[in-house]
């Protein structure tokens, strides 16, 4: 942050007040700060504390000095590095995204060419109306990044999401996504190879054996890793994604396919995440024409190669992650695998559960180390668990290193 130019956005949220933690921490860490509050926000916590905190006066007027107005925002805007509000409420996101320029804050962001980060903070109602929803991934597709709300109890009287995160929090997720957009991901000159996805073990030329998975656990880790410099490289079964950008996309279907695939990257490979449900099973004798109908038959099976093992054997200076579906004892499970593919760590998630595992977009479980520890993973979007476990790849990389 040493240097760097922040515009502090202040909408009329109630925790508005946590901005200027915000802006205190920021100075601290080196920025310079301006604070932009709309007319509605100084209701809710004063500009005189926002100029004492910041040691800049607060822009809020667009009329104040009116010989100096036409040139005050641009000025503004032009001058910063990154600008993030904080909090977001559902008014300013959805003027921002309308295209209103109105006011102070929405002028100065509309006008600025750096980049733009929201913090959405409001009752957990107006967080899940589909119109907020929309607006925000309106915003994302424009290259806004946005924070995700933290959940529980809100100034409203209820609990839910909708509440803005810890100042802490706030500072240290600006700070990475500033470091990444200046180059400097977690993973920056690392290979990065994650599978991904259901394999498909052939029958005959038109039936296979398949599983649940959709393919979204892995594709938001690849996502992650490119988004945090690596070189990512997705071998992926087949899945109805769209391929993240930035990542080397290598399509197969069966287990033995993918094996293929990923031995030949492993040598060159810095980290592996094995987020496929690979078949443990194929079928023996795959007929080369249709099967026509009759009464009855019986495939016999062959056991097909793990591959996550077969890594864990050839390990040199690799660090494997696995997975483990279970639908019982995940821990206990989980630090057996852990130890007996030789990994550096494993995401074991209850596939039982309705709203973690396959073809759902949130998961929970643990992270599981070979040395016997583990930490509880919360209910999370697969989006926010992918990140956590790059975070957590690049501190097991770090410690490596040392
Ligand atoms: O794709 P989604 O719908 O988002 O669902 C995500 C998921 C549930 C598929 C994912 O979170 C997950 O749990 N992936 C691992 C599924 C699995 O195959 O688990 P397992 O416990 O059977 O295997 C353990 C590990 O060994 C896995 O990393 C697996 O990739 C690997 N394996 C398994 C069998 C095999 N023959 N070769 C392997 O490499």
């Amino acid at each position: 942050m040493e240097g760097k130019h922040i515009i502090v956005g202040v909408s009329a949220g109630i925790a508005a007040y946590k901005a200027i933690e915000v802006v205190s921490r920021l100075r601290k860490a080196g920025a310079e700060v301006k604070v932009v509050m709309t007319e509605h926000a100084t209701h809710i916590a004063t500009p005189l504390t926002f100029g004492e905190i910041s040691g800049h006066p607060v822009a809020i007027d667009m009329w104040e000095e009116i010989h100096n107005w036409n040139v005050e925002h641009i000025a503004l805007a032009t001058w910063a590095d990154a600008y993030i509000v904080v909090p977001a409420t559902a008014n300013v996101i959805g003027k921002i995204n309308a295209g209103i320029a109105d006011d102070m804050l929405t002028t100065t962001i509309m006008a600025t060419p750096a980049p733009k980060f929201l913090c959405p903070a409001m009752n957990s109602e107006m967080y899940k109306n589909p119109i907020v929803q929309r607006n925000l991934e309106s915003l994302r597709q424009l290259g806004y990044h946005i924070m995700e709300p933290a959940s529980g109890w809100l100034a409203c009287g209820v609990t839910g999401v909708g509440r803005l995160p810890e100042p802490e929090a706030i500072v240290s997720w600006l700070t990475q996504e500033l470091q990444v957009i200046d180059g400097n991901g977690l993973l920056k000159d690392k290979t990065v190879l994650v599978t991904a996805g259901g394999t498909q073990e052939y029958i005959d030329p038109v039936r296979y054996i398949g599983n649940h998975s959709s393919g979204k656990m892995g594709y938001a880790i690849a996502a992650e890793a490119a988004k945090q410099g690596a070189r990512t490289i997705l071998v992926s079964a087949p899945t109805s994604l769209d391929v993240p950008q930035g990542v080397e996309y290598i399509p197969v279907d069966s287990a033995e396919s993918m094996k293929a695939a990923v031995d030949s990257y492993y040598d060159n490979t810095d980290v592996v995440i094995m987020a496929a449900a690979v078949s443990d099973f194929r079928v023996a004798n795959k007929a080369e024409q249709k099967i026509k109908k009759m009464d009855s038959m019986t495939l016999e099976l062959v056991k097909n190669p793990d591959i996550l093992q077969g890594l864990g054997e050839r390990k040199k200076d690799q660090l494997l992650v696995g997975f483990a579906a279970e639908t019982e004892h995940v821990l206990a499970y989980g630090e057996d695998k852990v130890k007996r593919k030789n990994l550096d760590m494993l995401v074991a998630n209850d596939v039982s559960k309705s709203n973690a595992g396959f073809n759902v977009d949130t998961n929970e479980g643990y992270f599981v180390y070979p040395h016997g520890t583990s930490k509880v993973i919360p209910n999370m979007k697969k989006t926010e668990l992918a990140a956590a476990i790059i975070k957590e790849v690049s501190t097991l990389l770090r410690n490596k290193d040392k």
